[in-house]
């Protein structure tokens, strides 16, 4: 059967919005999102559900899947933990069947490291492992297994994009996140190369800070911020759907790749 290329309808185009740029529908995008059931991944789901992607999501705990993929029935919920060697094939077999293949996949579920944080000297090799396995062992694993279809998405015509969540913590050395802020600087830069190996296939790899948001692992880390300072997920979440949204129209400039969600928004 021959696949039609995606093509983004731009809603408000007949009727000019008088409350910013018009918005893109994103029906049928083909999206997946690790870390779906919490924080910023689950208000990614959910923001994409609501502009017509299609979505498969990925978390550990097999309750909270359930339950967020029984709310958004559209959605197709994997138990799978991307920090195992063991879970990689089975989670992207999954989402490739869920999903008839894929178009953009969004690296956001994360690991601390030492909970409560601690100083370098003060981490034991265990906790720097997890961080690392977490944030860029289990990403580079999950975005090699699914290659071929964001590969393949990208012969179609159809948009072919990565999104790892950073964290400012990849670029400044803030004293008790060194096993989280060395993965993400790792991951940053894994990005950047990522990006540019796979460029002439057609495939894009960006980085993005969400900035700092409350959810339960800001809580875990920070537990004495005030949680009305930080930023709702859901407004990172809609940053982050503006982003891809600017991708599907070829609006991304190579320097806004790597950067804070809302730098250049
Ligand atoms: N919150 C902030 O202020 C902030 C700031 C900058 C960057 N970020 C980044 O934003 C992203 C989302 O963070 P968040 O604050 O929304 O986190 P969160 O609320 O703690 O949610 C984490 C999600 O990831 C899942 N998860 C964790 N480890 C996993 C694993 N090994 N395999 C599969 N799923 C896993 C969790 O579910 P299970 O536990 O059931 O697996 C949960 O759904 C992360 O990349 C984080 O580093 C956050």
């Amino acid at each position: 059967m021959t696949r039609l290329a995606f093509q983004p309808s731009l809603d408000g185009q007949s009727q000019p919005s008088h409350d910013g740029p018009s918005r893109l529908s994103l029906d049928g995008l083909r999206v997946a999102v690790t870390g779906g059931t919490s924080g910023l991944g689950l208000a990614l789901v959910e923001a994409l559900d609501g502009h017509g992607a299609h979505v498969a999501f990925v978390a550990r705990r097999e309750k909270l899947v359930t339950e967020v993929a029984s709310r958004h029935p559209n959605t197709h919920g994997i138990v799978g933990d991307v920090s195992r060697k063991e879970d990689t094939h089975r989670i992207a077999m999954r989402i490739a069947a869920a999903l008839d293949g894929l178009d953009v996949l969004i690296n956001n579920a994360s690991s601390l490291g030492p909970v409560p944080l601690a100083l370098l000297a003060d981490t034991d090799c265990e906790d720097l492992e997890e961080a690392l396995a977490t944030n860029v062992v289990g990403p580079f694993r999950l975005t090699k297994a699914l290659l071929g279809a964001l590969a393949a998405a990208a012969r179609e015509g159809r948009p072919a994009l990565v999104i790892n969540v950073s964290s400012d913590a990849a670029v400044t050395p803030y004293s008790g996140w060194g096993a989280y802020g060395a993965s993400k600087a790792a991951l940053l830069h894994m990005s950047r190369i990522w990006d540019a190996e796979l460029e002439r296939h057609g495939v894009r790899v960006v980085a993005l800070d969400p900035g700092d948001m409350d959810t339960p692992l800001h809580a875990a880390a920070v537990p004495e911020a005030d949680p009305t300072t930080l930023k709702r997920p859901a407004d990172a979440a809609a940053e982050i759907v503006a982003r891809i949204e600017a991708f599907l129209r070829h609006e991304t400039p190579h320097e806004a790749r790597h950067e804070a969600v809302t730098a250049s928004a």
